[in-house]
Formats: structure tokens, C-alpha cells, sequence
């Protein structure tokens, strides 16, 4: 059984990239959907015993593999932020060293990151991942999917489905997009690429 992970920071601490009424949706009600409908599926099932990352990789499109792409997308998501009051961050060590050589500056990564953000049709997400090489990419993921299905490694995503952002932004994408660097815990994003 999947359980909600707990956030590492306070429910106003976002704000004002997210509010808190617009984090208290997020994580209280879509996230808990998904994991109260993942944990429905299943029992009995081929899944019932497998990792989260696992389920994503071999489940077919489905309900089980909507649900688990989800919360999947949603712990990297949510685990990835700092609170707005702290000192905004950006890339250190191999990881910046990486994007400078790919993109030639952060500002140059972060314009084209946004860009495939607000161009993504529909519902989905936006990841930089890296490749078993070290190499990152940016690519759009539609609904629930998760860049594990392309054998990468996830490291840093923005939400663009409607829920991510309406009650404070409402049809506002590309602004919703632009203020999300503030929280960014670059941090973590250097360990997921380290690790
Ligand atoms: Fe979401």
C-alpha cells in the first residue's frame, strides 16, 4: 500500500509561486486520489508487491498506470521545492557544469524549459532528466507519463495540468511557470543527478 508523503515544508511556505489554497488542493486531494485509487488496484494484482518506479515502467495504459505515473510525477514534483523565503538557488558542481555545456548558460536552459512548458498541449509535465551518459534532456510527458518509461533518469519537473495553477493563476500558464524557479531546491536536483 502507497501512503501521501508528507511535505518538507509548511503549506504557506510556496507562497506566492503557490499558494497554500492551491498546495492544500494538490497534495490533500489530487495526490490522495491517486494514491487511495492506486491502493484499490492493487490487491490481487501483478503489481500488488512492486515498487512505485517499477509499476510506472510495466504497466500498461490504464488506471494502474495513470495512478502510479502520478504519484510518481507528484513525490519528484513536490519534494523538489524549498520555501519561498529562503535564498533562491541555482545549479552548483557537475550538474551546472553540464547545462553550461549543453545550453551554454542556466538562463538559456530555464527559457527553453518554460518554453516546452507552456507549449505542451493538454495535460502533462515538463522534465529535465539525464540519459545513462550524464547528458540531460528536456522532454514533455503527456497525462501521467514519467520520463522512467524512456530509461532516464528524472530530475526536475514543472506540473502543467490545470490543478497545478487555476485558483491562482487561472489560464495563466507561462506565469505560473515563470515564478516557479524562486522555490526551486536546487539541492535536490543536484543529488538526483549525482545520485
Ligand atoms: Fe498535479
Amino acid at each position: 500500500m502507497f501512503k501521501l508523503i508528507e511535505l518538507p515544508y509548511e503549506i504557506r511556505a510556496l507562497e506566492p509561486a503557490i499558494s497554500a489554497e492551491t498546495l492544500s488542493f494538490h497534495h490533500g486531494k489530487h495526490l490522495q486520489a491517486y494514491v487511495d485509487n492506486l491502493n484499490k488496484l492493487l490487491p490481487d494484482s501483478e503489481y500488488e508487491n512492486m515498487a512505485l518506479e517499477e509499476i510506472v515502467q510495466k504497466a500498461p495504459a490504464g488506471a494502474v498506470f495513470n495512478n502510479a505515473g502520478q504519484i510518481l510525477n507528484h513525490e519528484l514534483y513536490f519534494m523538489q521545492f524549498k520555501p519561498a523565503s529562503e535564498r533562491a538557488q541555482g545549479p552548483e558542481g557537475a550538474l551546472a557544469a553540464q547545462i553550461e555545456k549543453q545550453w551554454g548558460s542556466v538562463e538559456a536552459f530555464k527559457a527553453e524549459f518554460e518554453a516546452k512548458g507552456v507549449g505542451l498541449f493538454g495535460s502533462g509535465w515538463v522534465w529535465l532528466s539525464a540519459d545513462a551518459d550524464g547528458n540531460l534532456v528536456i522532454t514533455q510527458e503527456a497525462n501521467a507519463a514519467n520520463p522512467v518509461q524512456r530509461g532516464l533518469k528524472p530530475l526536475l519537473t514543472f506540473d502543467v495540468w490545470e490543478h497545478a495553477y487555476y485558483l491562482d493563476y487561472q489560464n495563466r500558464r507561462a506565469a505560473h511557470l515563470s515564478v516557479l524557479w524562486q522555490i526551486i531546491d536546487w539541492k535536490v536536483i543536484d543529488a538526483r543527478y549525482s545520485g
